[in-house]
This record gives C-alpha cells, structure tokens and sequence, in this order.
C-alpha cells in the first residue's frame, strides 16, 4: 500500500512537470534560429528536423510534439559502462577490486548536469611496492644498515595488517658529481673519503640498485655490500633521486596495480631547482627517465641502474616534483633528521598524499612503526582527484564516507581536502560525480579523463563526448530552397550567405545593415515597435500587408471601401485610397461610389429635383406621401386624398349618428372609406367640419397603401355664444382711454396757449407807452378807515 502511495506521488510528479514542460517556452528556446544554437541554448530545448514542419522548431520538446514534429532532436546525457568488474579482494591469483566501474563513456549535452556512481572499498591483500630512496652519505652509514636489520620485521607487520603481497626495493643517492657540490680532483673523485682516510665509492647522483621485488634476503644482501659515499656540501641530490624513481616505472619496478610507496631517508637537506647554477647547469629538469645500466662497476648485470643526466640537468622543482609523483601515484614519506624537518615539511606540504616524519636516532625500531603507521594511515583515507579534467566540465563529487547520513560535495580539482578518514577494511563508500558540460569548447572530439582515488592504480576512466552539434548542420550545401542558392539548407533551414537574410534567404540587404536595421523600415512608430502595425509581415525590409490593408507600414485600412454584401470595393466604380472611395465613375458618388448621379433625381419636364415632392437620397427620389415614381412627378392618389374631402360623408356620419359607422349602407357617400375614430390628432392640422349647433368635428382623410381612411375625432368642439362683459369691458376702457387722452391734449394745447398769451401780454406791458393820467373810469377800490383810538406804532 505504501508502495502504491509512493508511486502514485511520483506519476503526479512526472505528470506536473510534463504540464510545466508544455506550458510555455519559459526557457525562451523559441529565439534561436539554427539547431546548434537551439540546442546549446538551454538543455530543455529540443529542435524539429522535421522537412514539412512550419511553425517555430526550436522549442520545448513537448511543444514540437504537439504542433506535429515527426522527428524531434534532443539531445540528452548518456551513459554506457565499459567495464564495471565487482569489488573484490587481492590474492595472489588476482589483484584486487577496490573501484567499480572501471570505464565508461558519457556524452553531455551543454548545461545538462549527468550523476554517475561509483564505489570505493579498502580490498584485503592489495599490493604494496614500497622503494626506499635513501642517503648513502658516509654519516648514514649506521642507518643504512639498521634498515637492513629491520626490514623484515616491517615487512612481518605489513603482511599481518594488510597484506601478503609486498615487494621492496631501493637506491640510493650523493649528489651532482660537479663543483661545488663535490672536489672534482681526480684523486677525491676517486675517492671522496681521503681526507677521513677510508675508502668509499666515487660520488653520484643516483644509483637503482634493488629493483622492487619479493626476495628480503636479496635486499638485506644488497643493502648490507652498499658502500657509503660522500659529497662536499651539506646539502644532498635527494631530489634527482626522488625524481628518477617516479618516473622510471619500468626499472624501478612498480606494479601496475599496487599501493606505490616511496621512503626517503636522509640526515641531510637537499638541493632544487636553481642550485644547479651553482656548478653551471643551465639546463632545467626535464622529469623524464635519464637512467642507464651502471656499467662502471661492471654492477649492470645485476640490474643496477645509474643516473646519467647528473651532470647536465638542474635539480627539480617542488611543482615538477610533486607532479611526478601524483602522476605515478606515488606515495611519498620522508623520514629525515631533526635539523631538516621543517625543510623537507615544507616540501612534502606540496606533495599530495606526502609525509615528513623525525628520523629517530635511538634506534631504528622507530623506523619501521614509523613506516608503518604511514601505511596505515595511508590505507584509511581516499580522495578522488582528477586527471586530465578539460577546463568545460564543472565535476563535483558527493560521498558519504565520513559519516553515513551526512553526504560532502566537493568540487574537483579544487577541493583537494582530504575527502575520507578512518576507512577500515572491507568498508564500502559511494561516490556521487555530477558532471556538467559548462560550455562547448572550439575543438570537438573526445575527451579522455579519469578519476583516481588518490595515491593508488585504480581509475575510473571516463571517456567523454559532447552534443554541441547538430548533425544535421554538418552536411550543409548550398540549396535551391534557400533562394537560388544564396544559403545552405540546414536541419530544415536556411543559413544565408553574408549579405542575405530572411527565411529563405529571400532578402538581400547592404553591407553593415543587420536584420535589425531592415526590420526597423518596418515599424512606423519606434514606442510601440509594432511591425507593419501588426497588420502585415515584415518581408526584407518592406510590409506584405494583410488583405485590404495598405501602406509602408500597413497603416491604411480599405475595409470601409468594401460592401460587406457584395464584397466589391468601390462598387467597382473608384479607387480605394486608404479607406476612402475616391474618383468614382460616371458621376456616381457616395462613400462606396454606389449612389447613381443625382442627375437621375431632376424631372426633365420642369427642371425640378424630383418634381418638388421629394428628396434626392444616394441618386434615387424619395417621395412625399402621395407622391410616386423616379422622380415622384406621379400621384395617382391625388384626387382621391385631397386634404378636405369627403366632406359629406362626415355629414352623414354627424347625422346618422355613429351607429352608421359600421353600415356602409347608411351613408352611401362613405362607402369607398374606412373610417376610424381616434381621439385627436397631434401632428397635422386637421380639417373641421361645423354642425347646425356650432360644434365642430375634426377629421382626416388618410391614404395609406390604397385604402383611403377617414380618421374623425371621437369628441366635438362647440363653441359658445360671447360674454357681453367680454365684449362691454374693453369697450368702456377703450372710451375712458380714449377721453383721458383727449383730456390731456386739451390740457396741454391750453397750458402752452396761456404761456403765449402770457409772454406777448409781458411784451405788450414793457413795450406800452402809459400815459401818467389816472384813469377816469378808475375807482379805487381801496378805502381807509382811520380807527381814533389807534396810535401806531409811533409811539
Ligand atoms: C536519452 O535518449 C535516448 C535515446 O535517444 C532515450 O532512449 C532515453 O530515454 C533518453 N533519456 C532521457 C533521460 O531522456
Ligand atoms: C632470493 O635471493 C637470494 C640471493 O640473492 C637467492 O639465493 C634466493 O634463491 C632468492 N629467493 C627467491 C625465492 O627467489
Ligand atoms: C664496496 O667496496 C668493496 C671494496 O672496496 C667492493 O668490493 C664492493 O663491490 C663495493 N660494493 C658495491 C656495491 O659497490
Ligand atoms: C554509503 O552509502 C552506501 C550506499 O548507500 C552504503 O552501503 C555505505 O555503507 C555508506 N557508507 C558509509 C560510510 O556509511
Ligand atoms: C547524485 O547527485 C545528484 C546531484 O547532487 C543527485 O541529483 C542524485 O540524486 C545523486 N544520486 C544518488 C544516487 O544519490
Ligand atoms: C541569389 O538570389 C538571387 C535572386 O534570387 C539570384 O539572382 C542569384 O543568382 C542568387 N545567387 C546565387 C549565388 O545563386
Ligand atoms: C452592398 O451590396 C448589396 C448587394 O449588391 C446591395 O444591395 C447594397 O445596397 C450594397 N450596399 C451599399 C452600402 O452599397
Ligand atoms: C360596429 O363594428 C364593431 C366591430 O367591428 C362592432 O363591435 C359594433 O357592434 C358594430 N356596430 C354596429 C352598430 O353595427
Ligand atoms: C388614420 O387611421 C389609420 C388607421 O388607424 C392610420 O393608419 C392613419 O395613420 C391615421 N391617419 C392619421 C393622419 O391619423
């Protein structure tokens, strides 16, 4: 049930991403144009190779396979195991198993992350080649031979912890045979220890005597006749030496499949790059193999093997060193004297998988737990680092070595931290490499690259290949399809020749505009970056306009010159000029020219635009009621519906009451009629027809069609006989105004008479000649009376 629930969550799951995938080109793959492009542009981006297809083919898978792509590309990572041998344990049949897979061949599509697993376990029984390198100067003397002593009880503890398969072997080294590092008098040459007065052999750079194998007798034997030797200067060829073991495999002796061991014993320092100038050297180490059998003591038949470009080449760098050894999977211990810890530390915190230790000088019990700690340590740790990682590949690897739940990414080759600690025997771990193609390099072709859990043989190597191309572009020759060969025809499109462009090749264009340039001839307004205005398609340059659109940039629209009926433009009488009908023929007129000349509407008889009963619309007569024909000069109805008429069938319906209405019978005048009562009339003035008492009917005589209808008003008007007060008032006011206006006249004349009068009677008193003589008939009338008892006021 369980089990039903997960699986069911995982087909949502899938089911979710399928609808995202569909959705929409979030990716944007729609904007490129070639396959190489499209594919190397997002990994969800897939392209349609498909001869027939239209619509756009780069895209999301799911998209080409909905618009009808028969033949989808889509790259995708792959990954095929070439050898993938189980993990095993060594024997002496076989070696072991420590890595699985061994090989296997990737091929990555740009940006498309691809996991592999691999798996780790320390095998029981792996080999171990472990090489001594070691100071034959005079003062090591005792140390030389304490490693003879002790080796087999070294050799005793390996094989009881890991294993039974162990070969040692050894060198040993002085230093540059040239001044200063040495006296270069014959006699010292011959012997460096006359001075201390003893023999010892003639200094060398380097010398192999013991190649690696099972045989201990034959090391301690040949350890114990190794003649000690000596230089003049402090300082050692340590590293000469060290460099010849790692790069002469083949006389060395290392084994393919082994864990390689290197010790370094020395109570000195040691020389490197640059010291060789000191005795003239000019030349650089070169890391290769310079070793030749050691003829001079007649030792060669024995497999002794000498340095012979001491003298030509510098000493090596740390770089060239620790590079030799990393490449050779060496692992490299330097047990060294107190004084030159720090020295040698500071050369093997360079050196991968490298140890400096104290040489003790008590006893060379020391030495052995030493060695052997090492190689213990060295067993329960791995780190997988790469070989020959190309700069395109972002190489991460997951592991869950240092605790079971907790998984540590490191990125490769820059994370050279240890990765495991504490592995024991037997113990498995995982490796999760994610390897992602970053960016396609120029050159295509394969890549051979490997993983090497560090300081051992074992790999895992991976051979890499990248689709960063379309096959299909590969095979490109010029077209016809693309425009008379103006482009190769690739992956079902056109690559234009410089100077072409468009789809098929179709547009040439001048030198320095680009596609953007010609596409801009399209837009009108540069705001809103409407191509033809959305109204057409942008062909080299030039709008191909939609039908019955127009204009550079489509910006005319013709469909108002179109009958929607007929589908004619112009009633195919004019031009269309953006919309517009314009010069329509033979005098016709109108927005789609479809009015006949209103010529047409004049009555050739009097001259008048349809007889003076109508209205000229679009070349045709519209007539007033009652009138008809092409130029409504006919009335057929005229007569019949004059205004007033039928006069005494409104009469007879007046007398006969209105149960005659219905009885044609009973007014015959009415017969043609139909009558119909209606309450008033509100539009047209109606006629009026005035009965014996003085009241009045209004009705209409009608012709609709060809019935004639009298419409009478249901209700009469009967006027009443005047009011006198109506007709005796204004007569009175009129009276009275008029006699207070002739009043007022009067007044005004005899006001203006009297001032005359008066004026010429003030003329005629200045102007009289009185004369002084009182006049006879004068009296008067004043008489005076003096009252006696009245004193005045004369007082
Ligand atoms: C990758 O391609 C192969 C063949 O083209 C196909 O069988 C496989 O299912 C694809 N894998 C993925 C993850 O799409
Ligand atoms: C080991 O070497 C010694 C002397 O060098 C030789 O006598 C002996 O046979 C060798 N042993 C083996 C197993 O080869
Ligand atoms: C060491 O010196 C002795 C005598 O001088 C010589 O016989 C022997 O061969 C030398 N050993 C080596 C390994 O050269
Ligand atoms: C790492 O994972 C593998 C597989 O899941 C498991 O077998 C192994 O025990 C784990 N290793 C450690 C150190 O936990
Ligand atoms: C490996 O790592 C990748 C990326 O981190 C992850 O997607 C994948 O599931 C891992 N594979 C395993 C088996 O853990
Ligand atoms: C390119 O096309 C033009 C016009 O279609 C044609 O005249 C010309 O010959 C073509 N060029 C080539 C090299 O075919
Ligand atoms: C459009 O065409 C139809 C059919 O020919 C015609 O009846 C109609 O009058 C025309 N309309 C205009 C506006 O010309
Ligand atoms: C007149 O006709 C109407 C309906 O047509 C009818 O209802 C009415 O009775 C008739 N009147 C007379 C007097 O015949
Ligand atoms: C007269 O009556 C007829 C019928 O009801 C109607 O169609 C017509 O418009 C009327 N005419 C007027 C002027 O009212």
């Amino acid at each position: 049930m369980i089990m039903d629930f997960k699986e069911l969550i995982v087909v949502l799951a899938t089911g979710l991403l399928c609808l995202a995938d569909a959705q929409s080109d979030e990716a944007g793959c729609n904007q490129n144009r070639y396959c190489n492009d499209c594919i190397n542009f997002h990994p969800d981006c897939a392209w349609c190779n498909d001869k027939e297809f239209t619509k756009a083919r780069c895209s999301v898978n799911r998209a080409l396979k909905d618009d009808g792509c028969r033949e989808i590309k889509k790259p995708n990572n792959t990954e095929l195991k070439t050898k993938s041998d189980d993990l095993k344990d060594g024997s002496f049949a076989h070696d072991p198993i420590q890595l699985t897979p061994q090989a296997l061949k990737l091929t990555l599509r740009k940006g498309k992350a691809h996991s592999l697993m691999m798996t780790y376990r320390v095998a029981r029984n792996l080999p171990i080649d472990m090489y001594f390198v070691m100071d034959a100067s005079y003062t090591m003397a005792t140390k030389i031979s304490d490693v003879a002593d002790r080796i087999e009880d070294l050799i005793a503890g390996l094989r009881k912890s890991f294993t039974q398969n162990i070969e040692i072997g050894f060198g040993v080294f002085i230093d540059k045979p040239v001044q200063p590092f040495t006296i270069t008098t014959p006699r010292v040459l011959e012997n460096p220890c006359l001075i201390q007065n003893t023999y010892c052999e003639p200094t060398y750079g380097f010398i192999h005597r013991q190649r690696l194998n099972k045989n201990t007798t034959e090391f301690i034997d040949t350890i114990r006749s190794t003649n000690t030797s000596s230089n003049f200067d402090t300082m050692e060829g340590g590293l000469d030496a060290v460099m010849q073991a790692a790069v002469c495999p083949e006389i060395v002796g290392w084994r393919a499949k082994s864990r390689r061991v290197l010790v370094y014993i020395s109570d000195a320092g040691f020389h490197f790059a640059g010291d060789g100038k000191l005795g003239g050297i000019d030349l650089p180490n070169d890391a290769k193999c310079h070793m030749v059998p050691n003829v001079r003591t007649q030792r060669a038949i024995i497999g002794e093997y000498i340095y012979s470009h001491s003298k030509i080449l510098d000493y090596p760098s740390y770089g060239m060193l620790a590079k030799a050894l990393k490449d050779n999977n060496i692992n490299a211990f330097f047990l060294v004297d107190e004084a030159y810890v720090h020295l040698y530390q500071g050369l093997t915190s360079m050196i991968d998988q490298s140890k400096t230790m104290r040489m003790d000088t008590t006893g060379s019990q020391g030495v052995v737990q030493k060695i052997s700690d090492y190689y213990r340590e060295l067993s329960e740790k791995v780190k997988i680092t790469g070989v020959n990682l190309p700069p395109e590949l972002h190489i991460t690897v997951a592991t869950n070595c240092s605790v079971s739940t907790i998984i540590n990414t490191y990125r490769l080759p820059t994370d050279i931290k240890e990765m495991c600690t504490n592995l024991d025997v037997g113990k498995e771990v995982f490796f999760n490499v994610t390897v992602t193609l970053e960016e396609c390099p120029k050159e295509s072709g394969k890549r051979l690259l490997k993983l090497v859990p560090s300081g051992l043989q074992e790999h895992l190597e991976i051979e890499v290949d990248y689709s960063c191309d379309c096959e299909c572009e590969k095979s490109a020759e010029l077209d016809d399809r693309c425009s008379n060969k103006n482009g190769t025809y690739e992956c079902g499109v056109c690559r234009c020749k410089p100077g072409r462009y468009g789809e098929f090749c179709q547009c040439s264009r001048a030198e320095g505009d680009t596609e953007e340039v010609m596409e801009g001839k399209c837009i009108r307004d540069i705001r809103t970056k409407k191509i033809c205005e959305d109204l057409g398609t942008c062909e080299c340059g030039v709008c191909k306009c939609q039908p019955n659109y127009e204009g550079t940039y489509c910006e005319c629209n013709n469909n108002p010159c179109i009958n929607r009926t007929s589908g004619e433009k112009c009633s195919n009488r004019g031009t269309c000029v953006c919309g517009q009908c314009r010069d329509c023929k033979d005098d016709y007129y109108g927005k789609l020219c479809q009015c006949p000349p209103e010529q047409n509407c004049r009555n050739e008889e009097n001259g008048l635009m349809c007889s003076g009963h109508g209205k000229c619309e679009c070349g045709a007569c519209v007539c007033e009621r009652i009138y008809e024909g092409p130029t409504c000069s006919l009335c057929p109805k005229c007569d019949r519906c004059r205004k007033c008429g039928y006069r005494e069938c409104v009469e007879c319906l007046d007398q006969k009451g209105t149960s005659a209405l219905n009885s044609s019978t009973a007014c015959p005048v009415c017969q043609a009629l139909k009558i119909q009562k209606v309450d008033r009339f509100s539009d047209i003035e109606p006629c009026g027809y005035i009965d014996a008492e003085k009241c009045e009917t209004h009705y209409v005589v009608d012709c609709v069609n060809n019935d004639i209808y009298l419409n009478i008003t249901k209700g009469k008007i009967c006027s009443l006989p005047p009011d006198p007060l109506l007709i005796a008032l204004p007569l009175i006011g009129g009276i009275l105004g008029v006699g207070l206006l002739l009043l007022l006249i009067w007044k005004i004349l005899t006001f203006f008479y009297d001032r005359i009068e008066y004026a010429r009677l003030e003329h005629e008193i200045q102007n009289a000649k009185w004369s002084n003589t009182e006049n006879p008939i004068y009296l008067n009338p004043v008489t005076s009376n003096e009252n006696p008892s009245y004193r005045g006021n004369k007082n």
